[in-house]
């Protein structure tokens, strides 16, 4: 049931009345961040290319934010823009995000990841009102294992695929910057601004529409009563609602303007270890939900090598920054697929009513952002 909820007071009303510069504003997870930046009071900017997906969630809900559609790789008129902006805090989201894409554009990939997280960092050096920047990378960012421990964040940074690769570079870069221009020890001195990046793992949740996914595959599918061919039913990933590494990302922002050196670090945002679940068993849950899915596993050897076995251990965000998950496996399964249903049979959004119950639900479990 929803809930209304006074998005004023959560992290502390910091966002309220910020100038904050989202990279990838028009993607998955920058139009989910946008939207809730939005509700809490902030002056939003995006800067991305446009939408490539037909339908695409920020186009769908209309966010009256400016914005300057672009390519990140052109580091002119990024700094242009951060200059008109002059932006309190930026999230960088802007990335090409597939493993399969990566192969078949490396230099794109890197080009975009790399390149385009140096450019948002460079700006952010030459643009005196920027006070934090938060990095988005991803789990893949850890040299993998393929064991069943989960990565820490001081393990080492790696990645097989040219988008796993590129990760561990963005980190690499960002690690630079915060040693060599952002330093913590140096901070309130020497300069003013405080680093910190996000390693999130496999996020659903409604509103994606890439290519190449397991959940955006079945329900496209499903929608149109097909079955969809699925490859590596055992490969088991960290799946997590889009929300819960978004309220990682904010809380990493609220700390950093409040000027605590001390979460200025990369951050490892996983769910529970009971949601590290194979492909096979989020299909079964997926199909709990709207029995209109229809798979069908594809036998055909992988035509590509990607990772089987990822885990994050997220103590030290569970205990230093008080971040925890706030929805289960199921819950997330649910409320990923019940968007998606609602959206093709009724052609209504649950993302208000997701975001509403999501912070309703983390009040009843007195996440510390929602005190
Ligand atoms: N979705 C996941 O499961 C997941 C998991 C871990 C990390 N991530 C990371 O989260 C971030 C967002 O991912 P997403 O799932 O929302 O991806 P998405 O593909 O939905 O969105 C990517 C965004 O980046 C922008 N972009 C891409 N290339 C660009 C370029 N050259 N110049 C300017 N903008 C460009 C796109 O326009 C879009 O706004 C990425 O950094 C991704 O690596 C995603």
């Amino acid at each position: 049931m929803e809930s209304m909820v006074d998005f004023r007071t959560l992290f502390d009303g910091i966002y309220q009345g910020k100038k904050v510069l989202v990279t990838g504003h028009t993607g998955f997870k920058g139009s989910w961040l946008v939207y809730w930046l939005k509700q809490m009071g902030a002056t939003v900017f995006g800067y991305s290319l446009s939408a490539d997906t037909q339908p695409a969630h920020f186009n769908l809900f209309g966010a009256d934010i400016s914005e300057c559609i672009a390519d990140i790789r052109n580091q002119e008129t990024l700094l242009e823009y951060f200059t008109k902006v002059q932006p309190d805090i930026v999230f960088h989201l802007a990335a090409q995000p597939l493993v399969r894409l990566s192969y078949a554009d490396p230099v794109g990939t890197y080009s975009t990841n790399v390149m385009g997280t140096l450019h948002v960092l460079e700006a952010c050096r030459h643009t005196a009102s920027v006070k934090a920047i938060v990095i988005v990378s991803s789990d893949k960012c850890y040299d993998n294992r393929e064991w069943e421990w989960g990565y820490r964040e001081n393990d080492p940074m790696g990645g097989y695929d040219p988008y796993s690769s590129s990760k561990g570079c963005t980190e690499l870069l960002t690690a630079s910057y915060r040693n060599s221009f952002f330093n913590n020890a140096d901070f309130g001195s020497k300069h003013q601004v405080l680093v910190a990046s996000g390693r999130a793992g496999n996020v659903i949740g409604g509103g994606d529409w890439a290519a190449d996914r397991l959940i955006p595959d079945m329900v496209k599918a499903a929608a149109v009563n097909n079955s969809v061919f699925i490859r590596n039913p055992l490969a088991t990933r960290p799946w997590q609602h889009v929300l819960e590494p978004l309220s990682g990302y904010l809380m990493l922002g609220w700390r950093l303007l409040e000027r605590r050196v001390e979460f200025a670090q990369g951050w490892n945002f996983g769910p529970a270890p009971e949601s590290n679940l194979a492909v096979k068993d989020i299909v079964t849950l997926a199909r709990n939900s709207w029995s209109d899915i229809s798979i069908e596993y594809s036998t055909s050897p992988a035509d590509a090598h990607e990772a089987n076995l990822l885990m994050l251990d997220c103590s030290r965000a569970n205990k230093l920054l008080h971040w925890k998950p706030i929805w289960d496996i199921h819950a997330t399964v649910e409320h990923t697929i019940a968007w998606y249903r609602t959206f093709y049979k009724e052609n209504s959004l649950l993302t208000n009513a997701d975001l509403n119950n999501y912070i309703s639900d983390a009040k009843r479990k007195d996440a510390i952002w929602t005190r």
